[in-house]
């Protein structure tokens, strides 16, 4: 039974998974809204926040389980990358409790995480195939060939697919994140009703800053009435340019590698409008898309546990490893 903890940016969460992959409990507790009148996370709140509820959601996770420290074979903790403040509360909790009980703690890197959102449950996805990691802060193809590990094919050169659904959000005057909340709007609107970009860069790299620029004139090209009549047809619309351009580049990685089965992880594989356009890929559940510590525990299957005492060594990190 391994315990994971997740705290790279604004959830703080814990979960138990044993070794087959089975979920025996899932917490997270979202910050969202202490950030939102800030219109994004902030990383000094955030690491106070997460220092004030990590005890309690890792608390809350074992009694959901009805399972106690002493059950525990090792815990898994997210390294990095993300916001180090926030990372350092997580991974202090986790080398703390490893260290209490003498037990194995396993690092384990954000990214690999989301991905391992795949290796969960009874419907589990086997390599290889293609993976498109669409969240928060990045936006990636991957050629996956066996759980633990892949090669990344493309990334985006700017914003990552979360931001853009989020600073779109913003134009429309939706709340923080709002990607959520774009998606739901977007489905009262007429996705033809504007011609947004698709930016067209080399290879399987992603750009989002043109498409976002194109809905920041055609916002301000409406009228403050017209705007609020049109919010929907906005959305729709500037959604639909978002999904093209995922869905063209991942069957395109896909094709390139001779993969024949697509997968989509992270926050922006909730959306609705993906889902429906990439019909033919598997996608995480909706509850394992954004941040999540059962995730974090599936990767840590995956990679070696360090022992006592060294793991008390572990820094973290916040830009991905590559
Ligand atoms: N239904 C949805 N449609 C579009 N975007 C969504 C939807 N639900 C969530 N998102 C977006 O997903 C992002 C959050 O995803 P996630 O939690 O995986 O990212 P993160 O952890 O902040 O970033 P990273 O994993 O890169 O560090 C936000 O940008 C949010 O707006
Ligand atoms: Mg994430």
């Amino acid at each position: 039974m391994i315990l994971g903890i997740e705290t790279s940016c604004d959830e703080t969460a814990a979960a138990l998974v044993d070794t087959g992959g089975r979920v025996h409990a899932s917490v997270v507790s979202s910050q969202a809204d202490l950030h939102s009148r800030f219109g994004g996370v902030v990383p000094e709140i955030a690491s106070r926040r997460h220092l004030e509820l990590v005890g309690p959601v890792v608390r809350a996770t074992l009694d959901e389980a009805r399972l106690s420290l002493d059950d525990l074979s090792s815990i898994a903790v997210t390294q990095g990358p993300g916001l180090v403040g926030a990372l350092l509360v997580g991974l202090s909790a986790a080398k703390g409790l490893a260290w209490s009980r003498r037990l194995p703690l396993t690092p384990v890197d954000h990214l690999h995480g989301h991905v391992a959102s795949l290796y969960l449950g009874p419907d589990q996805v086997e390599p290889p195939f293609c993976c498109l990691l669409a969240s928060g802060g990045h936006t990636l193809l991957l050629d996956i060939r066996r759980r633990g590990s892949f090669d990344v094919v493309g990334s985006t050169i700017d914003d990552a697919a979360g931001e853009a659904f989020d600073k779109g959000a913003r134009l429309l005057g939706l709340g923080y994140p709002g990607g959520a909340e774009l998606d739901r709007l977007a489905r009262a609107g007429d996705p033809d009703a504007f011609a947004f970009p698709v930016a067209r860069v080399s290879g399987l790299d992603f750009s989002f800053s043109g498409v976002k620029t194109a809905l920041l004139y055609a916002v301000r090209g409406l009228g403050a009435g017209e705007l609020h009549g049109r919010r929907a047809d906005l959305a729709a619309s500037y959604q639909h340019a978002l999904v093209r351009a995922l869905v063209e580049r991942t069957r395109a990685a896909a094709a390139g590698l001779g993969l024949t089965r697509i997968a989509v992880v992270g926050g922006v594989a909730a959306n609705s409008g993906l889902r429906a356009a990439l019909a033919e890929a598997v996608f995480a559940p909706p509850d394992l898309c954004t941040d999540n510590a059962a995730m974090i525990a599936s990767a840590a299957r995956y990679v070696l546990p360090v022992p006592y005492p060294e793991y008390l060594g572990l820094d973290a990190y916040a830009a991905a490893t590559g």
